[in-house]
């Protein structure tokens, strides 16, 4: 007996609703409920327990060894069967990929990689599963491209495929049937959740209760037999993550694969990782011969320029785990318009016009007739609050005409009273600055006791912005 439900579904929360509203009852959050038809066939059965099990004697108790990451732990499923979790985690030789999952995939997790289409999802997690079956058993499921297709593209970018199982199907429980018959396997690639398919639900692929439903037969399924699963998410316009937010809350690890389609950089960022740091970042270049590790993303972000040019300055950022130097470029230049213009590329808009009202009021810098356009180099996006004074170096620098000399670097926040403020790591990046030949670091003067040992860094300890217009203009 089949019952066609029709039923309204919030985007962000998932929750079910009778009737269509402007705001979600579920999470309060407006627009986001999108009608669906559904047809629950009686083979459809509502998740019940935290993985779906449906009654107690399918719950499995594993005893925890002293050091769970040393040995594998052994333990029964309700037949009776023997499976082990191997809790060591798996590293390819994609070292940008590894460190940005935290140091290797962990056994039973579930991944999300989210990206623009045509930005090189499939190009990586190809490639990545290709490195991974060179040890480990390994299975693509594409819903998207041909088995021929994705042949084609391995043997293109002259990768190595022995023993890797591809599929191409968009029929979830069937594709699951299926895995469960390959031996020994450590890791699924799904590409893409938004194309796959539950027979117990008649929405169509892409709908929130498809997406939900597939994620959660997945990743119930990935953490009841410790194998790792991938899953390619497609994006929306806003940006997100297509489907309910929820996905994102039911998933291990999010990664977004960013970049302009134009550029031939990449960037891989973790944005939610339950076995690791997030906000890292690990770069690629894309080429005829497929994604390139870049092991040295400083020399990227920093400009080919030779010559100091007003309006730039350096800033020593850390993103996740790792120091990168950024290249921060003002342009400041006369108003034709009634309210000039502030333009960020890299950056966040309002904290610009905070640094350009500290800069007017505590230091007497005139921004008000003038458009201001920033951007931070290579296309990397910043967010982290030590920006605060390359910016502000790189805006004094471009107001006033006077460069800032190549070999200078920059780290603090700066607080509405014009103070400069202490970040932390610094060590980290001095380090990467003294590595790459910069001679020159400003930074907060309370940071300046834990720097004694840079002695071939000359140092510039700042209290206030009035000091940083010094340090730049020499007045
Ligand atoms: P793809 O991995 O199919 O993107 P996604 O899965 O995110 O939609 O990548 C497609 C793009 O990558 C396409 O525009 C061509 C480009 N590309 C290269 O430039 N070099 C290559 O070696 C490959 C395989 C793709
Ligand atoms: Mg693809």
């Amino acid at each position: 007996m089949s019952k066609v439900v029709k039923r309204f579904v919030c985007q962000e929360c998932g929750s079910w609703h009778n009737k269509w509203n402007g705001r979600c009852e579920g999470c309060n959050s407006w627009n986001t409920l999108v009608e669906e038809q559904v047809v629950q066939t009686a083979k459809f059965s509502p998740p019940g327990g935290a993985m779906g099990g449906t009654g107690t004697e399918g719950v499995v108790w594993a005893t925890l060894q002293a050091d769970p990451l040393a040995e594998p732990q052994t333990t029964n499923n309700k037949k009776g069967e023997t499976f082990t979790l191997n809790s060591k985690r798996l590293t390819s030789e994609i070292q940008e990929f590894d460190r940005v999952c935290g140091g290797g995939l962990v056994p039973g997790s579930v991944i999300l990689v989210g990206g623009d289409p045509g930005i090189g999802k499939s190009t990586l997690l190809l490639q990545l599963v290709s490195a991974l079956s060179t040890h480990y058993h390994c299975a693509y499921v594409s819903g998207e491209e041909a088995i021929l297709q994705i042949q084609l593209r391995a043997e293109r970018l002259g990768l190595h495929t022995k023993g890797l199982k591809l599929t191409s199907s968009t029929d979830l429980l069937a594709v699951i049937q299926s895995l469960e018959q390959l031996p020994q396997l450590r890791l699924v690639i799904v590409d893409s959740i938004q194309t796959m398919f539950h027979s117990a639900f008649e929405a169509a692929p892409g709908t929130v209760s498809q997406v939900r439903a597939c994620a959660h037969q997945l990743i119930t399924w990935a953490k009841k037999n410790g194998i790792i699963v991938i899953l390619v998410g497609h994006v929306t316009k806003e940006g997100v993550i297509a489907g309910p937010r929820v996905l994102e809350h039911m998933v291990d690890t999010v990664l977004y694969f960013e970049g302009e389609r134009s550029d031939q950089y990449r960037i891989l960022r973790s944005v939610k990782n339950r076995f690791g740091a997030t906000d890292e970042i690990g770069v690629f270049e894309m080429t005829g011969q497929g994604l390139q590790e870049v092991s040295n993303p400083s020399c990227l972000f920093l400009s080919q320029q030779k010559e100091p040019v007003a309006g730039s300055a350096i800033f020593a950022s850390i993103e996740g785990t790792r120091p990168i130097l950024v290249e921060v470029q003002a342009l400041v230049a006369p108003t034709y318009l009634a309210s000039p213009r502030r333009t960020v590329v890299g950056w966040d808009l309002g904290r610009l016009n905070m640094i350009l009202a500290v800069l007017e009021s505590r230091a007497k810098l005139k921004f008000g007739n003038k458009d201001v356009f920033l951007n931070i180099a290579g296309g990397l996006k910043i967010s982290e609050p030590a920006a605060d004074l390359g910016v502000a170096a790189a805006l004094i620098s471009a107001l006033t005409n006077q460069p800032i000399p190549r070999d200078q670097i920059f780290f603090g926040e700066i607080g509405l009273a014009g103070e400069i403020r202490s970040v932390n790591q610094g060590e980290n990046r001095l380090k990467e600055a003294a590595k790459l030949g910069f001679h020159r670091a400003a930074f907060s003067e309370k940071l300046k006791e834990n720097f004694k040992s840079f002695t071939d860094i000359s140092q510039h300890p700042l209290h206030y912005v009035g000091e940083l217009v010094t340090l730049i203009t020499g007045r």
